[in-house]
């Protein structure tokens, strides 16, 4: 008796491994990963920093590690990988978190109030992304 393995089906195998390898690769490089809808942001990185600069580094720090504590929630470090790739942390949540707060942490509700525009949201963001340890 031959006890090898048909080569058909070890062809057959190794296709399948690659196929779902590339589709894994591609499924894992979206951003938003495990929420559909999320919407990355599209904004401006180099017109994001500056408002970073202006208004955010005081509770975020210049690298992104946060770690103030004002009252409730300490602000995040972005190098945190436990954070950052908490698929709940995607765009989403940051352009909400921007845009209304969180006013028992003291995060200002920069939207609400005004204070920025949508499209200044979108570029702090962009800029947000080059500090963290998740590029997308
Ligand atoms: C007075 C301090 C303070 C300032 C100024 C501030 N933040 Fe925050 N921010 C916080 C705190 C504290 C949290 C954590 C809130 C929580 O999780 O309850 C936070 C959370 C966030 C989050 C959610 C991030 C995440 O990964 O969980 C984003 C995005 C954010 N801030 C962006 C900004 C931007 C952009 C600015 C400037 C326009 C800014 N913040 C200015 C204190 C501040």
């Amino acid at each position: 008796m031959d006890s090898r393995v048909p080569l058909r089906t070890v062809a057959l195998a190794t296709a399948a491994i690659a196929v779902f390898g590339a589709f894994y690769a591609f499924a894992a490089a979206k951003p938003g990963m495990g929420n559909p809808t999320a919407r990355p942001s599209t904004g401006n990185p180099i017109e994001g920093r500056k408002i970073f600069t202006a208004k955010c580094v005081a509770c975020h720090k210049a690298d992104g590690t946060g770690g103030i504590k004002l009252t409730g929630n300490p602000s995040p470090s972005w190098k945190d990988p436990r954070h950052v790739f908490d698929p709940k942390f995607n765009d989403d949540y940051l352009r909400d978190c921007i845009t209304n707060g969180k006013m028992k942490s003291g995060m200002v509700a920069w939207g609400k109030t005004g204070q920025l525009k949508p499209a200044e949201i979108e570029n702090v963001i962009a800029y947000i992304h080059t500090l963290m340890i998740r590029k997308k």
